[in-house]
């Protein structure tokens, strides 16, 4: 079966209370809940992890290697600043989609320079919450997962 992991970075976990003029008022609990349903709908496996720590992100992708086929990653503020992450992704060279809440692209300027965008098959941003279900769909897609 193939399994994704959804990779969650620094301040999510306060997703539902932190700016929901920005991020909308889904808790991350929330957003996983949407993420089980859409696994189910495409015969996925789904794990969903949550660190605000760079270090544990970085060894959450060294553990996905070999045991996750595929990776959705919203690293928060480490898009902006970590090298590390992406020399994660491409040492372990697993596909990964790269995604945020909001467009990053219509924000101040430091969120507009993504290093895991270097790296990723694709990028999802926009959206609020239904950018999650919607990496699961691209990323099942590119990885040739019939349903
Ligand atoms: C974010 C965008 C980042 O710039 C920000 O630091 C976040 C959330 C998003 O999902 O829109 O923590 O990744």
């Amino acid at each position: 079966m193939t399994s994704i992991l959804i990779l969650s970075g620094p301040n999510l976990n306060l997703l539902g209370t932190r700016q929901p003029e920005v991020y909308g008022h889904a808790t991350l609990a929330d957003i996983e809940a949407m993420c089980a349903a859409k696994a189910k709908e495409l015969s996925l496996a789904l794990a969903f992890e949550q660190s605000n720590s760079e270090g544990a992100l970085v060894d959450h992708i060294h553990a996905a290697r070999g045991t996750h086929d595929g990776l959705i990653l919203n690293a928060g503020a480490y898009t902006h600043t970590s090298i590390a992450l992406m020399d994660a992704i491409s040492s372990t060279e697993i596909p990964t989609i790269e995604l945020h809440l909001s467009n990053i692209h219509a924000r101040e300027p430091f969120r507009q320079q993504s290093y895991i965008a270097k790296v990723a098959v694709g990028q999802i941003c926009g959206f609020g919450p239904a950018g999650y279900p919607l990496a699961l769909e691209a990323l099942a897609t590119h990885l040739g997962h019939a349903a």
